[in-house]
């Protein structure tokens, strides 16, 4: 019998895309793969993520609890571990660490641990392997790396030393995926990257990439992560009203600031009114369309006017889904260097103002789909019939009169509640 894993994965969309990949290549040697916080594994795995300084404090603190609980060993993987010159991880008891951007493993004296970072960075490094291992996705959704990398330079972020230049899949490479992932029954592609509209190969842009890959006629619909302002989003947004790109009509613009003047510190390229009049268009094409976005609380020089010009774009547009993360200063960036930095508490409590208004927002959003017809991709249907999935614009809900057929199937329903930000919809109903 091999021994028990669990996978600790932090951080963004592509690093839980990634810990798939870890899962299906190590559960295809024997390990079994445990999720109950309550037992303690014979291995951790921790793959990090490194944006934050309490990101990278969380990250060691999860290698000392693992170890406390008696594990035969931590391995850790992913941002924090590729920016860990000073080998912190070790220091802290981690047996064998995959600094994966560098595509190099620092190994211990642990022999399993250290075959299982070499699996680990294998499969980082390798994606799917036909006829050898799928990653591990719990439901009709799978994600696809199709980028790596980025050389954008925001004064704040760490990424590029941590995730390295740009790299882009070639379009074969990634349609063979594709065909893999949906001869298994996935229904929702999910396109991820570092920063995916950078993505080209072989002539194609990231719009002519999901033409080809929505041409497939089992693909239900494909997904997109963040997307940065003054790239082609126009491109993007028109395209998602085109039913048969099947493109969910979600658009996650990370605005960071709402003030000129801090975005230019960012070094951002793009104004509050170049912003705005991009949304502006997506929401004239696609007024339902779903809209995400990020921002950056308390970086150096952010007056409260600064401030209040970000909650007055926040306000203005109905956005479903906010990610607030307060500055954090990354060694190493221009960011770090900058005078009139913002007392921490400051930071935090702005923040805190962001999110409950994001909250509340997104209430209102989800409120407003109550009585209107929504497509949904069926995740799972449980042994009461009730099935759970997402709409297009990434809201959940819950259908009842479902069946177990009915995983995988793209169906139209029409809510008929809203409770806090889940729909509750009926099949029986009148749909
Ligand atoms: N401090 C706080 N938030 C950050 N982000 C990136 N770098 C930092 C930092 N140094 C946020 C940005 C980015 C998201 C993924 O993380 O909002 O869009
Ligand atoms: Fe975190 Fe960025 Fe790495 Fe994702 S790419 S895990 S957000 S540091």
């Amino acid at each position: 019998m091999k021994a028990t894993i669990q996978l600790k994965i932090m951080g963004c969309r592509l690093n839980h895309a990634e810990g798939a990949f870890i899962q299906g290549a190590l559960e295809r040697i024997g390990y079994c793969f445990v999720t109950d916080p309550a037992t303690t594994p014979d291995y951790a795995i921790i793959h990090t993520c490194t944006i934050t300084a309490q990101a990278q404090r969380e990250a060691q603190r999860l290698v000392r609890g693992y170890l406390r609980a008696g594990v035969r060993g931590v391995i850790v993987s992913g941002c924090a571990a590729s920016t860990d010159k000073t080998h912190e991880f070790e220091a802290n008891g981690a047996a064998a660490v995959v600094a994966n951007s560098l595509g190099e493993v620092r190994h211990g004296s642990n022999e399993e641990a250290n075959a299982i970072a070499d699996r680990i960075l294998y499969a980082l490094t390798h994606g799917a392997v036909e006829g050898e291992y799928m990653p591990s996705f719990a439901s009709t959704r799978a994600s696809i790396k199709i980028q790596d990398g980025c050389n954008f330079r925001c004064a704040y972020c760490i990424v590029p030393d941590a995730r390295g230049e740009p790299r882009s899949r070639g379009v074969d490479d990634i349609l063979a995926e594709c065909d893999m992932l949906l001869s298994k029954g996935f229904r929702e592609l999910v396109l991820t990257g570092v920063n995916t509209i950078c993505w080209h190969a072989d002539g194609l842009n990231l719009c002519g990439l999901i033409k080809r890959v929505a041409a497939d006629s089992r693909v239900g619909r494909i997904r997109l992560g963040s997307i940065e302002p003054r790239t082609t989003e126009r491109e993007l947004i028109e395209l998602m009203a085109d039913p048969s790109a099947k493109l969910c009509q979600t658009l996650h613009y990370p605005l960071q600031s709402g003030s000129n003047n801090i975005l230019k510190l960012m070094r951002r390229h793009y104004t509050r009114e170049q912003y705005c009049e991009v949304v502006e268009a997506a929401l004239e094409t696609l007024p339902q369309i779903g809209l995400g976005s990020d921002i950056i609380t308390g970086f150096p020089g952010e007056t409260e006017q600064d401030f209040a010009d970000t909650v007055e774009i926040v306000e203005k547009f109905p956005f479903s889904n906010l990610h607030v993360f307060p500055y954090s200063e990354r060694p190493g960036t221009p960011a770090a260097t900058l005078p009139h930095s913002v007392p921490m508490d400051v930071r935090r409590n702005r923040a805190k103002q962001l999110i409950a208004i994001g909250e509340r927002k997104r209430c209102e959003f989800v409120t407003n789909f109550v009585g209107k017809s929504v497509e949904v991709l069926v995740e799972r249907v449980d042994e009461n019939g009730v099935g759970r999935g997402w709409t297009s614009e990434y809201l959940e809900v819950r259908i009842s009169g479902c069946s177990s057929n009915d995983v995988g199937r793209l169906i139209s329903v029409v809510p008929h509640e809203a409770q806090a930000d889940m729909l509750y919809a009926s099949i029986t109903s009148g749909n």
